[in-house]
């Protein structure tokens, strides 16, 4: 969910809805909005999308004030309706509250509530927190104390934001385990979860850390624990260096355009100043000293979604490069299967917002036995990375589609780097294999930018694909997980059923869904180098051909081998096997956002997602 608070010189409202706009792509399914103004607060609250509710507003104007809260839901407990939207009142109106994450012991805290007479408008766990403030400030009339009374009962994760009409120039935040950003202001403040709400207007942020009550006032920020000793040493003051412009859609009818056409500058960002003229590694930032890289005898990676993805491709790469064995697991199985960890083991969570729950949960999870772990992260004082032992951030720049694209590419670099470094600091493979593959990796994104410029048959073939149901995606050593992003992509943007399966499976299963005209995407590997993977691969494709398939055949410019059998041939630049993912997946992702165009998906904001996933 997304969370704005402001108190200051400008109309709230205005303020909050246009942080609202920034933060939407963490939840939309329903918005809401409170103003406190003359001693009184009121707020607003829709179903559906952020429109909604500003159409609402057009009906039922809500005063300006100076002080304001809102949120932008993705839904946990209670469907996305008016009534369960945020902000959530207390019985009498006076105090209105905003909830990201989860209160694990609402239930019990409800049926103490509703047998003291209050009544319960929601089927929110985020309802009860607004009636046991009310109670608290009843008796203290001090809102940052009730909020640290409240907070010491939930159980859970959550960062929450409150206002009350008797204490009009105030907001107070709390966090637990859930993001939560300070903007400092000149004669005004912001509480936001991520400082792209309020990057038009200040870059300078304080981020608060676990356990920690915020009140933020016109004219300054006091920061204290649960039991309201002060904080302040143990907050991080930054500079904001992401420019406001590169979160707009700069002339793109959708961020995840304009995402996909940055790729170059992203892959390009993320290697800047990683590579010497020698072709050394320079990765002096990740601060974990020699001695323990060479110490390390396993490496595993955490990751969700398009970041699990990435991690898989990292697999062949650390495993080769360096001869460390590696494993890869979703964060959300990891850590309850009791995993086999000790201080020679390196734990890798690769994160774009560095904030997804499941990935967070899984580092502590290696970190209490004593592995250390390492950040790959996008977002720049995030919680994973601030939890991390080390950080190696990708340079993506703000990401704001759901569907992860140039993140994706730059995980990809930064997993890269570490695999290379790794074999650098154990002096494995270095001359014969390392370097020059350093040397292509410091090149690629002309690569990539030369795969954007031929896109457009990718995009009349995605088009003439629009009334099929199922499209099936094969790959091969990296080009599997290539194979299961591509379907990813479909799924979470086309609403189509998608696979991708390891072209070798094909014979014991999936060749079964092969009948007359289903498409399917191939990822060929270079007949370069492995030829025998290849070879392969030009065995499989004829095979599902010969079922009827509509073969989509990606492969390496100059493949002549694969020419009879593709119905449909994208051709993407030769680069070493295990640099291959950064140009075969951007056919992918360009055919899934051009399929969901024409199916008439929304683009950014598929239904029932979220960036960032703040809740297990
Ligand atoms: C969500 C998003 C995915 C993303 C995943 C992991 O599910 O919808 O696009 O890949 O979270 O996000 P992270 O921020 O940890 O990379």
């Amino acid at each position: 969910c997304g969370i704005v608070g402001y108190v200051g010189s400008q109309s709230a409202l205005d303020v909050v809805l246009a942080g609202l706009k920034r933060l939407e792509y963490r939840g939309y399914d329903s918005a809401g909005v409170a103003v406190i103004a003359d001693g009184s607060l009121a707020a607003v609250k829709k179903a559906g999308k952020l429109a909604n509710l500003e159409k609402a507003l057009v009906d039922r104007p809500l005063p300006a004030g100076s002080t304001g809260i809102g949120h932008t839901r993705w839904a946990t407990h209670g469907g996305p309706t008016d009534a369960n939207a945020h902000p959530h009142l207390d019985n009498a109106g006076r105090v209105a509250i905003v909830h990201n994450g989860i209160i694990e012991n609402f239930a019990a805290l409800r049926a103490e509530l509703a047998d003291s007479g209050h009544e319960l408008a929601s089927e929110t766990d985020t309802e009860v927190v607004a009636h046991l403030l009310a109670d608290e400030f009843a008796v203290c009339a001090d809102l940052a104390s009730s909020m640290r009374a409240v907070c010491r009962r939930l159980e859970g994760a959550f960062t929450l934001v409150a206002a009350h009409a008797d204490v009009p120039d105030l907001v107070v935040g709390a966090r637990r385990n859930s993001p939560l950003v300070v903007g400092v202001g000149e004669d005004e403040a912001f509480l936001a979860s991520d400082v792209a709400a309020f990057i038009a207007h200040t870059r300078s942020a304080i981020e608060l850390g676990q356990d920690q009550v915020v009140e933020v006032r016109w004219d300054g920020v006091t920061v204290t624990d649960f039991e309201g000793r002060p904080a302040d040493d143990d907050v991080r003051h930054y500079h904001v260096d992401w420019d406001a412009s590169a979160a707009e859609k700069g002339g793109y009818d959708y961020f995840m355009l304009k995402e996909i056409a940055e790729q170059p500058k992203a892959v390009a960002d993320t290697l800047l100043g990683r590579i010497g003229a020698e072709g050394q590694l320079t990765l002096d930032e990740l601060r974990i000293p020699a001695q323990v890289l060479k110490m390390v005898d396993k490496v595993v990676i955490v990751a969700c979604g398009t970041a699990f993805h990435a991690g898989l491709i990292a697999k062949y790469a650390i495993e080769h490069w360096t001869r460390i064995p590696c494993e890869v697991e979703l964060a959300s199985e990891f850590r309850y299967r009791d995993p086999i960890l000790d201080a020679r083991s390196l734990v890798v969570a690769i994160s774009q917002s560095g904030e997804t729950m499941d990935t967070l949960m899984a580092l502590r999870h290696a970190r209490e036995q004593g592995a250390t772990v390492l950040a790959i992260c996008n977002t720049n004082g995030s919680t994973i990375p601030r939890e991390s032992d080390a950080v190696l951030y990708t340079h993506a720049g703000p990401e704001v589609a759901v569907a992860s694209t140039k993140a994706f590419l730059t995980q990809l670099v930064a997993c890269y780097l570490v695999a290379l470094y790794l074999g650098q600091v154990r002096g494995t493979k270095w001359a014969d294999e390392i370097l020059p593959v350093v040397r292509d990796l410091a090149r690629i994104g002309e690569e990539v930018e030369r795969v954007l410029e031929t896109m457009e048959p990718v995009r009349e073939l995605a088009r003439s694909l629009a009334g099929h149901d199922t499209v099936l995606f094969l790959g091969r050593h990296v080009g599997y997980p290539v194979a299961l992003e591509g379907a990813l992509k479909l799924k979470e943007l086309a609403y189509m059923h998608a696979e991708g399966f390891a072209a070798g499976e094909l014979k014991h299963g999936p060749i079964a869904l092969i009948e007359e005209g289903v498409p399917v995407v191939v990822v060929v590997p270079s007949p370069r180098g492995r030829s025998v993977l290849h070879d392969k691969m030009v065995s499989n494709i004829q095979e599902i051909r010969a079922r009827g398939a509509l073969t989509i055949v990606i492969a390496e410019e100059g493949d002549r081998a694969v020419v009879p059998y593709a119905d449909h041939l994208i051709l993407v630049p030769a680069t070493p096997t295990l640099l291959q993912p950064l140009v075969a997946t951007v056919p992918l992702q360009v055919f899934a956002c051009e399929l969901a165009t024409a199916r008439g998906n929304e683009v950014d904001q598929p239904r029932n997602l979220a960036k960032s996933v703040t809740v297990e």
